[in-house]
């Protein structure tokens, strides 16, 4: 029983963490860092844990900049919610990647 579920979440750590490894580097995939980084917080439509995509897209419109500002230093805004954790340790063109995704993907 314990054996299983290691290897389990061994292996979804292995799909998560190795994509990069090999080959040229490619442009950074937003919905990639998004299910990465920020799926586990922040939902399509619906508020989890932080605001929905769509109410992300209704502040920002495409202010992609204003996304990657929060996402480096997030302030306090809601009183019902918890502080976001600061992504600034990621790299600035990961942060647009998936600024410009949630944006894009928020307007649906
Ligand atoms: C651990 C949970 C968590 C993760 C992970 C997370 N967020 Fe958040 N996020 C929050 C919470 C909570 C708020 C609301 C904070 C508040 O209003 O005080 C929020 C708010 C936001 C807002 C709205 C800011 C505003 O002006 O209202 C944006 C944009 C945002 N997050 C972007 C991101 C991005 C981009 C990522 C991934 C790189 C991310 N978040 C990852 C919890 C999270």
């Amino acid at each position: 029983m314990i054996g299983s579920v290691s290897a389990a979440s061994l292996a979804l750590g292995g799909v998560a963490g190795c994509r990069r490894d090999a080959g040229p580097p490619e442009p950074p995939d937003g919905h990639r860092v998004y299910e990465m980084r920020c799926a586990q917080c922040h939902a399509a439509k619906v508020t989890t844990i932080g605001p929905s995509l769509h109410e992300i897209a209704g502040i920002y419109g495409t202010d992609v900049d204003g996304v990657v500002k929060w996402a480096k230093a997030p302030g306090r805004k809601r009183k019902d919610m918890t502080q976001m954790p600061s992504f600034g340790h990621l790299m600035e063109e990961d942060l647009r990647a998936v600024a410009t995704w949630m944006l894009e993907e928020g307007k649906k």
